[in-house]
């Protein structure tokens, strides 16, 4: 799946954020939770060095409870990070954020100084409902359809926490064709720029290998189909996709399946694991993008 991440963009952005990190004590990295190595962006852990990281694996509303849970193992084990489960969409859970920011740079907490905050991340992996729930009113614009260009913030929390949005546009790191589909299904890639069926197709076959019982209860399944095209045929059946003739309407079916997906409609459902991780990058978070 070819993707272009304009050039221009990730030069930009690895230089801003390089200017910006000395005057930074810990970076907030958010992820969804559904992807949380597809979502990383590789410039992220490259350039915040030794400071401390907490990574939010947020949206975790949608994704699998238990390999959360191994994401969370996962990531905890890593030095200076720590990993925050959390669904940004209830507010209770993004205010004890700043608890966890004062754990993690104590040096700061003793004196009087502000604690220096980035947040880092790709489009729509829930930023901007974050920082709009610590700053109490609504100054990042939350939508679904990733966004290109924004302006840089710093945010006074007056808990003397500093928030700073991160300057220019991440881009996510596609180390292998399996995390572009994952983005795709995510929603991460303007639906525009994707092969619907393409799609579909990819996130069928997952689901039918990984989460079965989801499918036989979202589309009141007799029976498993035995292939990804069965499936999404079946959805066509089923779910108004059928076309004169008995024709499927393979892209409204797709489009039914990957609805379901992002909205939580067909349960809570992770795309990949930590076993996923490919192994060339592991413990070098580096990538060959820029
Ligand atoms: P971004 O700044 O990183 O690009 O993400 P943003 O906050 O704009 O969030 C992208 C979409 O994800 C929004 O949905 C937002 O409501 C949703 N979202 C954020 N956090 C969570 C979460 O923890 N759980 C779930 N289920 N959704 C979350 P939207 O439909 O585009 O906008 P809206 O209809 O909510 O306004």
């Amino acid at each position: 799946m070819a993707i272009n991440w304009f050039p221009g963009h990730m030069h930009k952005a690895r230089k801003k954020i390089k200017e910006a990190m000395p005057d930074i004590d810990l970076v907030l990295e958010v992820l969804d939770a559904r992807i949380p190595y597809s979502s990383e962006n590789p410039l992220i852990d490259e350039l915040r060095q030794n400071r401390p990281c907490i990574k939010i694996l947020n949206k975790s509303d949608l994704a699998d409870p238990i390999i959360t849970k191994c994401w969370q193992e996962h990531f905890d084990q890593l030095p200076d990070v720590r990993a925050l489960v959390l669904t940004s969409t209830q507010r209770g859970q993004v205010r004890k954020l700043p608890d966890l920011c004062r754990k993690l740079v104590p040096e700061r907490t003793a004196g009087i100084k502000t604690i220096r905050t980035m947040i880092m991340g790709i489009p729509n992996v829930g930023k901007s409902t974050i920082i709009n729930i610590l700053a109490g009113k609504n100054i990042a614009k939350v939508g679904n359809e990733p966004a290109v260009t924004k302006r840089q913030q710093r945010i006074d929390l007056d808990n003397g926490i500093v928030l700073s949005d991160t300057p220019g546009f991440l881009w996510p790191k596609i180390s292998d064709e399996n995390s572009g589909y994952r983005l795709a299904i995510s929603g991460a890639i303007k639906n525009t720029a994707i092969e619907f069926e393409d799609i579909a197709l990819f996130a069928a076959d997952y689901f039918l290998t990984n989460y079965p019982e989801q499918l036989i209860s979202r589309y009141k399944l007799k029976q498993l189909p035995g292939s990804d095209m069965a499936m999404l045929e079946e959805i066509g059946r089923k779910r108004g996709g059928l076309r004169a003739g008995g024709k499927i309407d393979l892209h409204k079916a797709s489009e039914v399946l990957l609805h379901d997906f992002r909205s939580g409609a067909l349960g809570q459902i992770s795309l990949e694991t930590p076993k996923d991780i490919p192994l060339a990058d592991e413990g070098n978070e580096d990538s060959n993008i820029d």
